[in-house]
């Protein structure tokens, strides 16, 4: 009996997303490709593939969201809070509605602001100057309140509340063993303290969305990590079916995690141009992309911890104190948690409210400021033993999470990463004793290890065609933020069935294309890609079903490569790929294959070991990074250019955090002092050294059908705490600070010579 339809499979996958356990469920295959053997020779995957919209891309042709213009638009600016702390006790907004050229003015009805830069209210007029004046006539009245911007000032006692429950959350705890056991067995306990600053996205490309109604329908060009995730929460804000709110995104100049949420000038633009009965654009200034959305929260952290005399961990005990603004300041601790053998483990962590704009997930949330505290405090207890921090490292190596406790990786290479890391760096160059080196510039070299999750997830949907002219057409509502989805993509797919990349078109960043992912947690490469294999392979088939007759083969017996379809004994037997597509009678092939789950029993990492090389004038105090070695286990990777690419990004995001960048609060006012490209340093080509990627291209042997891992946030996170590691070793003093800046490199050689 049939019942006239089927019942698919679902399956919940535990996945790691930015630091978080999030469970997605999904309908999944009934059978997946085979892995692709590791010894297999392939043609595109793993190879250097630029980018296939590289051209449009730097020809200015792409569109961005602010390259959005349409007849008629607007222009919208946000009315921003001046003030820290304030109780709004009135808002006039009639002068602003009458001035000319003005079409509509919303008042977002806030009764109370928490930081400099909390939305008030919001006009949309026929050019941004008119916006602007139309901002300046809205008058607000304010009640003033006491706040506080710093973090150690928000923790004193009797400090201006932020929170109504007070400015320290409960810690978050996380407990294995027994830490006083742990410190009891330990021959060598230490305890420091570690600092971080705060750190603000500044992407390339700043926030904005421009909004066009079509009757009762909407389409925003938004600049989003997560077109479908957008186009839901702009749905449930503005009580629209999901059906009526179309997201787009096309292209988009880094996000870094800026971007993942729905933000309040976004739905400001969509009631603006419903109001005003035309289309309306926002795009943030730089000044509004430094404190309005969002930041890496700054830190001050306490790591404990105990070791024998040969080196094995007994103990972490960690605490953390994060900035969170008026949100929450988020966890650092699984560097310490899960990286390093340690039976014995206590870590608490709270948030700390300070009247700033709240924090946001960052390029790898929580794990540099971790790894700073980790990777300096294994090499200063290692000096303490007496042994090399490699070695260290190496002893406590483990290949199950939780630091030896938990479930065995699916795959770890970080023992390769050592290896061929220390190698190339030289590592036996290094100074025996710190600070050894004659004369007043001294050079030292140091290194960091990596852990990161990017295992990707089910829950991909498709549209992928083969039309009878031979080019495959792909939609997918997964989106490129700057990493190059579109061309890893092409590969698979190409790599799949044997043909050339040009014949690839792919379509995505737009919600009226299947549902995929936000891209965030270096998840959307591993999330992608195998779904994108499982559909070309069952196109594969399906084409196969077509050419085997024409063969007079079974169409078991084929396979594909150099654009030909072939029998797979005898491959003088074939039929050119395009050939047998003109005989696709309905037109094209279709599939909406999907990948499965992520088996269960195995825990997913990445892993990484930097090794940097600096050297550091003791007259100046100036820090220069001579060469930074960077290797990386990430799986198979698919694109060796657009891996080096992100290494090479990572690295430099990791040499800007360890020597300049931070945002200053003037405590006076509660503004930040240096919200522009000038003052909010970052570094030049003259500060970059040269980096060197190193990508151990091994295959996961478990995780999906190509064997891949992400590799978008890994390289951001040991960078600096090699370099700081490094400088160690140069002078022999440690800074447990960031920045780096030349007055703290002084103010610690002053302090040795003192000592
Ligand atoms: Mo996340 S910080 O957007 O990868």
């Amino acid at each position: 009996m049939t019942r006239g339809f089927k019942i698919p499979k679902r399956v919940t996958t535990e996945i790691d997303f930015e630091g978080e356990v999030i469970k997605i469920d999904a309908e999944v295959p009934e059978q997946e490709p085979e892995p692709i053997p590791e010894d297999k020779k392939l043609n595109i995957i793993g190879k250097k593939v630029p980018r296939i919209n590289g051209e449009e891309i730097v020809t200015g042709k792409a569109k961005y969201a602010f390259d959005i213009n349409l007849p008629g638009m607007l222009y919208g600016k946000v009315l921003r809070s001046p003030h820290p702390h304030a109780n709004i006790l009135n808002i006039d907004m009639s002068k602003a509605e009458k001035h000319p050229g003005v079409r509509a003015v919303i008042n977002l009805n806030k009764k109370n602001v928490r930081y400099v830069g909390e939305e008030i209210a919001a006009v949309a007029a026929v050019n941004e100057e008119i916006a602007e004046e139309a901002l300046d006539l809205i008058e607000v009245e304010y009640e003033k309140l006491p706040f506080v911007v710093n973090i150690n000032r928000a923790m004193e006692p009797g400090a201006p509340r932020v929170s109504p429950d007070g400015n320290i959350s409960k810690p978050r705890t996380r407990e294995r063993g027994n830490i006083e056991d742990g410190f009891k067995e330990a021959d060598v306990v230490l305890e420091r303290t570690y600092k971080t600053q705060v750190e603000v996205h500044n992407c390339a490309e700043v926030h904005g969305s421009v909004a066009k109604w079509d009757g009762e329908k909407v389409t925003v060009w938004d600049t989003t990590q997560a077109t479908h995730g957008v186009r839901r929460s702009l749905a449930k804000t503005l009580q629209l079916p999901e059906s009526n709110v179309r997201v787009i995104n096309h292209y988009m100049g880094g996000g870094f995690g800026s971007k993942l949420g729905l933000n309040v000038h976004t739905v400001a633009a969509v009631n603006l141009s419903k109001i005003a009965g035309a289309p309306v654009k926002i795009m943030l200034t730089r000044k509004e992309e430094s404190y309005c959305v969002g930041n890496r929260p700054g830190t001050i952290q306490t790591l404990k911890g105990g070791a024998k005399k040969d080196g094995t961990i007994t103990a972490f005990h960690y605490k953390s104190h994060n900035n969170g603004g008026v949100g929450s300041g988020g966890s650092n601790a699984s560097p310490i948690w899960d990286m390093y053998q340690c039976p014995n483990c206590l870590i608490e962590e709270s948030s700390v409210y300070t009247n700033t704009d709240a924090s946001r997930p960052m390029r790898a949330p929580g794990y540099p400021q971790g790894t700073f505290s980790v990777d300096l405090f294994l090499d200063e207890l290692a000096e303490n033993l007496g042994m090399d921090p490699l070695e260290l490292r190496r002893k406590n190596y483990t290949t199950k999470n939780r630091g030896g406790t938990g479930t065995p990786y699916s795959s770890k290479g970080l023992d390769k990463c050592y290896e061929l890391g220390a190698q190339r760096i030289g590592w036996n160059r290094r100074n025996k004793k710190p600070g050894e080196g004659k004369g007043p510039i001294k050079r030292g070299i140091g290194m960091a290890s990596e852990i990161w999750g990017g295992s990707g997830g089910p829950g991909t949907q498709l549209d992928f065609r083969l039309i009878t002219d031979g080019v495959v057409e792909i939609r997918c509502g997964t989106q490129d933020i700057g990493t190059g989805t579109y061309t890893i993509i092409a590969q698979v797919a190409a790599e799949e069935l044997g043909i050339d990349i040009k014949d690839i078109k792919v379509m995505i960043g737009d919600s009226d294309y299947p549902r995929s992912g936000s891209s965030g947690g270096s998840n959307t490469a591993a999330s992608v890609c195998p779904a994108i294999r499982a559909a070309a392979a069952d196109i594969k088939g399906k084409l196969f079903a077509i050419a085997g007759p024409l063969l007079g083969e079974n169409p078991e017996e084929l396979d594909v490569g150099e654009s030909k379809i072939f029998v797979r004994n005898n491959k003088s037997k074939s039929i050119s790929f395009k050939e047998a597509c003109k005989q696709i009678t309905e037109g094209m092939l279709t599939s909406n294959e999907t990948r499965g789950p992520n088996p269960k029993g195995y825990a997913f990492s990445t892993f990484g070991a930097h090794f940097s090389e600096v050297e550091v004038n003791t007259l100046t105090g100036k820090v220069k990074v001579i060469r930074h070695v960077a290797a990386h286990e990430s799986g198979r990777s698919i694109n060796i250019l657009t891996s080096e690419n992100q290494i090479q990004g990572g690295t430099v995001q990791g040499l800007s955090y360890a020597f300049f960048e931070q945002r200053i609060m003037d405590e006076q006012t509660g503004k930040m002092i240096n919200s522009n490209y000038y003052d909010y340093k970052t570094p030049t080509a003259m500060d970059t050294p040269q980096i060197e990627p190193i990508i151990i291209d091994s295959v996961d042997p478990v995780l999906n059908n190509l064997g891949m891992k992400g590799l978008g946030e890994p390289p951001r996170i040991p960078s600096h705490a090699a370099m700081a590691n490094a400088i160690y070793n140069a002078i022999g003093v440690w800074i447990r600070e960031l920045p780096i800046t030349p007055d703290k490199v002084l103010a610690a050689l002053e302090e040795r010579k003192e000592g």
